[in-house]
């Protein structure tokens, strides 16, 4: 299944913040899933990027001004409000934001806005004063009251050297949000989908665990392209070093026992459940409460203790329950084993010794095994892709 951001018309409206340059990123990676991209500079942000470089990344005209003869807009003034399906203002200023909130329209960006009934992406970038100014304040609170969808700010270095909060989010998060308002009434749109990820982390002591190397990017994976189909995601991560993706709400756990009770809880509403994460099989009997000091032995046993099966232990009639099954040997066989013992729906098999599949790499090769033995061998994918494929298979039995 295609991102939702393919062969879409995306109206980018850029003014003028001195994170324009992240807009010039922003608009290539719009691209490069498939959409057309309509630029729109203020009048200020040609001050800090020129039209040539959205020009070149977008192969499409520039817009920057309503009258310019050249322009089809000074034929049809609202056309790119009408052909749009989605508008992102990226870096949005402080003033275009207090325009847009009081209905002006004096350049092609805020009439586009003005004439549109295309959904909105507003990423803010300015400094922290004046973001917290209670002008600013009022004029977010009436464009999210008037459905707009705001996206940041972050926290961080802003351009004046302070620090606060103001900096415009990257361009991977707006992506994401791009994603989930064009696929919000997609294929699983009203269903709820938890996702496990990463590797769990069984403490030894205040400084040491046992882990494994999940990187969770398979879990992540799979929240996205679900949230991209229009369901409700509920991520339970163990620790990682992904982004926290947008529209997504992530619960982080350390723990095989955290995790089991996130997972209980988010199951109570759930309609699925996709355990991605590699949880630890064995946990320290007990934690030592301060750290275990290089003694005199050259020795030290650590007794292990059996974590809980979560899947196994999760028993709705109604929740379609996948597992993965990270193997080094016997694939196949393994996995029907488990299909039996957990009560799975289906598993996703990985072979993880392959270089191009399994843990830290953002491609998969995967075999899914249903419980009467069928086996399906899907090709070298992406992970999001391979999350696709899972998910039309959840789908299919709901
Ligand atoms: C170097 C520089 C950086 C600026 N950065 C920002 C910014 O990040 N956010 C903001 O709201 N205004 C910023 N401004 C002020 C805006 O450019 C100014 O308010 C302008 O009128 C915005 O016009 P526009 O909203 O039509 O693009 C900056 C100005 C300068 C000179």
């Amino acid at each position: 299944m295609p991102s939702p951001i393919q062969n879409k018309r995306i109206v980018l409206g850029v003014t003028g913040s001195i994170a324009c340059y992240k807009a010039a990123d922003l608009a290539s990676k719009l691209v490069q899933s498939g959409a057309l991209v309509d630029t729109v500079l203020t009048e200020a942000a040609r001050e800090f990027v020129s039209e040539l470089t959205f020009k070149s990344l977008t192969h499409r005209e520039v817009h920057t001004s309503l009258y310019s003869p050249n322009s089809n807009l000074s034929i049809n003034h609202v056309a790119l409000a009408e052909s749009a399906d989605l508008i992102i203002v990226a870096p949005a200023t402080a003033n275009t934001i207090a325009k847009i909130a009081n209905g002006i329209s004096d350049d092609v960006l805020t009439t586009t806005i003005l004439a549109t009934t295309a959904p909105i992406i507003i990423a803010p970038a300015m400094d922290a004063n004046m973001f917290d100014n209670p002008a600013t304040e009022a004029n977010v609170t009436t464009l999210i009251g008037r459905g707009f969808f705001i996206a940041g700010p972050a926290e961080g270095r802003l351009a004046s050297g302070l620090m606060g909060k103001g900096r415009m989010i990257e361009p991977f998060d707006i992506m994401g949000a791009a994603s989930m308002l064009l696929g919000k009434d997609g294929d699983l749109s009203g269903k709820k989908i938890v996702v496990s990820a990463g590797g769990t982390e069984e403490a030894i002591d205040p400084v040491r665990n046992i882990t494994n190397r999940s990187s969770g990017k398979m879990g992540y994976a799979i929240a996205e392209a679900a949230r991209d189909r229009g369901a409700m995601v509920s991520l339970v991560a163990a620790p990682n070093h992904l982004a926290k993706p947008i529209g997504i709400s992530v619960t982080n756990i350390q723990s095989a026992e955290d995790m089991k009770k996130a997972i209980e809880d988010e199951c109570l509403e759930a309609d699925a459940l996709i355990m991605a994460a590699a949880v630890a099989d064995w946990r320290p009997l007990e934690k030592l409460d301060s750290k275990a000091k290089k003694d005199k032995s050259d020795h030290w046993s650590l007794e292990l203790v059996k974590n809980p099966d979560i899947v196994a232990g999760i028993n709705s009639s109604k929740l379609i329950k996948v597992g993965f099954a990270a193997e080094s040997e016997n694939l196949v066989e393994n996995s029907k084993t488990k299909i039996e013992s957990k009560n799975l729906d289906f598993i996703v098999a990985n072979d993880i010794t392959a270089a191009d599949s399994g843990f830290s790499v953002d491609t998969n090769r995967v075999t899914i095994i249903h419980p009467d033995g069928t086996t399906e061998v899907l090709p070298l994918m992406s992970k999001y892709d391979v999350a696709h494929s899972i998910l039309d298979r959840v789908k299919s039995g709901f």
